[in-house]
């Protein structure tokens, strides 16, 4: 990074290391991960990870661009970009780009991304010629959790052929990236090996052109619960729980406010 300006998907796309990715949903974790990242995501993993939802499904786009919102305020470095929720843009390339350009304008984002494979292909296609930036992204695909029957490791069997027919469709389409999610590692290899345009893994392959984890499960933040590719490089819950203890423990014994903390009284006793 130059110190100057912001990522962009085209310098994304000449980096000579691997795209660090994270994904961020606020202003402080923006501002902690910004300097050390190239993307930041807002992904819609935030109606799971901040809201408690047990799928991506109840997403917004009022909710995406909220935190888009403050994940721009956050960052300075690092290109952001942002999930279309579920229903945002399924329907028609015209209903994605009205969702996708008013997503953009309201955050000033670099990019959107997007669901979907071979039957996205039109939509991403419609929005890059449109100027809008396009992240494709597939194999486990966290909106179709229904379809795909659960939270679950794809690329099996019939899967891979599909897989990797989606990975062709989204490049030719136009996408600048795509994130290859909860894929068997030799397909997430090959996908790879065989596009023009950086592979972002997440549970895939480290040949992939770059890694993205989930913020909070990679600080120990979001144990609820763990998939094997998340590596916790933190463990924060635990910290939160011990400050807070502290800190409950201090209010019941009247050690907290001391003086230091009062207004009007004399300071360092
Ligand atoms: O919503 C999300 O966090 C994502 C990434 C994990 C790729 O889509
Ligand atoms: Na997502």
């Amino acid at each position: 990074h130059t110190g100057t300006r912001r990522h962009t998907p085209r310098s994304l796309g000449m980096l000579d290391t691997p795209i660090v990715s994270l994904t961020a949903y606020t202003t402080p974790m923006a501002r902690l991960m910004d300097p050390h990242c190239d993307l930041l995501l807002v992904g819609d993993s935030l109606g799971m990870v901040v809201y408690g939802m047990d799928s991506t499904l109840g997403v917004t786009t009022e909710m995406m661009i909220a935190h888009g919102q403050a994940v721009v305020r956050g960052s300075q470095n690092a290109c952001v970009a942002i999930d279309l929720p579920f229903g945002s843009y399924q329907q028609s390339p015209q209903q994605a780009f009205q969702t996708a350009a008013e997503v953009m304008a309201r955050t000033g984002a670099g990019c959107v991304k997007l669901e979907g494979g071979v039957e996205m292909a039109e939509t991403i296609q419609f929005l890059t010629q449109r100027g809008i930036p396009v992240i494709g992204h597939i194999g486990l695909k966290p909106q179709a959790v229904h379809t795909h029957g659960g939270f679950r490791t794809v690329g099996r069997g019939e899967e891979a052929e599909q897989i990797m027919q989606d990975a062709q469709a989204v490049t030719d389409a136009g996408a600048f990236a795509v994130v290859i999610e909860s894929t068997l590692e030799p397909l997430a290899r090959a996908i790879t090996e065989k596009l023009p345009i950086p592979t972002i893994g997440i549970g895939a392959s480290p040949a992939c052109g770059g890694q993205v984890l989930v913020g909070e499960d990679m600080l120990g933040l979001f144990t609820d619960f763990t998939p094997r590719f998340v590596k916790r490089f933190g463990n924060l819950a635990e910290q939160v729980d011990k400050a807070v203890a502290d800190y409950a423990h201090a209010v019941r014994q009247r050690q907290f406010p001391s003086a230091e903390q009062c207004v009007g009284l004399p300071k360092g006793k």
